[in-house]
């Protein structure tokens, strides 16, 4: 591994460069006020909205957000239904936003099982904002980590039958350019919100290093101050990646 895959903090700023989170709770939090679920996920918009403007303006180069599992179709029809609803109205509501900070849009997952509409939302969004300097916001959508690895497998294998390339050119740095999450990097702090502890399919790969925070706040109620707390979390623990403890504070390696 070359010595820039391992830089884990962007030290000028001091945040990490790429925070991945799984925005767990929002069923619970609508279900203790006596709401139904639908109540939560629109809460969970807005909790979404502050998370955002915080990275864009603390200098976090990427932020992931799981937004609906592979796995999430497993729900009631009324409920995928109203994510579908709220996600539209979303990216309508909010890409001339995104845009005017500055901020690049991604999605990654399946798109394909998507209504056209809203396949079609998303691409204006992410072809809108590709030139954008600012955060890289990346929307998991119908993203699940085994899905992710099995499309870059099959990209690799259509290759190797075409000879484009060979048994030897497999390695780790290969298989990232095949990932829906190419070109960006790892995440350096991962954040699950609900109280499970649990990765639940998402980014597996790409999670082979990644600081990893659970707190028990449900996704509506977790704010900017929930935020720094989780940043501090991180920037208390000592990265590794294989070395020593002393190595790392004699500085005999580069992070
Ligand atoms: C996360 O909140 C949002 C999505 C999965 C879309 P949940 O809907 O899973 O909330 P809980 O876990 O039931 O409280
Ligand atoms: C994970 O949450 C997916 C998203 C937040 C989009 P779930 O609530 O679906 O996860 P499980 O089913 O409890 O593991
Ligand atoms: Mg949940």
């Amino acid at each position: 591994m070359a010595n820039d895959d391992l830089i884990a903090i962007d030290t000028e700023h001091n945040v990490p460069r790429h925070i991945a989170i799984i925005m767990d709770g929002n069923g619970r939090w609508a279900q203790k006020r006596f709401m139904p679920r639908a109540v939560g996920h629109q809460a969970g918009v807005k909790a979404v909205r502050k998370i955002v403007e915080y990275c864009a303006s603390h200098h976090v180069e990427v932020l992931t957000l799981f937004a609906f599992s592979s796995e999430n179709w497993r729900r009631p029809e009324a409920e995928v239904s109203l994510l579908m609803t709220l996600f539209m109205a979303t990216l309508q509501r909010e890409i001339n936003k995104l845009d005017r900070n500055s901020i690049r849009l991604r999605f990654i997952g399946d798109r394909l099982a998507f209504s056209e509409k809203l396949q079609q939302k998303m691409a204006e969004g992410e072809a809108q904002t590709q030139n954008n300097k600012a955060l890289t916001l990346v929307v998991a959508a119908n993203y699940g980590g085994h899905w992710d690895m099995c499309q870059a497998f099959l990209q690799v294998q259509k290759k190797m039958a075409t000879g484009e390339l060979k048994t030897e050119d497999i390695n780790d740095r290969l298989i990232n350019q095949y990932l829906s999450t190419a070109g960006l990097p790892d995440p350096d702090l991962f954040i699950r919100t609900g109280g499970e502890q649990r990765v639940s399919n998402f980014m597996l790969w790409q999670l082979a290093y990644t600081e990893l925070y659970f707190t028990t706040t449900l996704w509506p109620d977790f704010d900017q101050n929930s935020l720094e707390d989780a940043i501090k979390s991180f920037r208390s623990r000592q990265r590794r990646f294989g070395h020593t403890s002393e190595q790392v504070l004699n500085q005999s390696v580069t992070l």
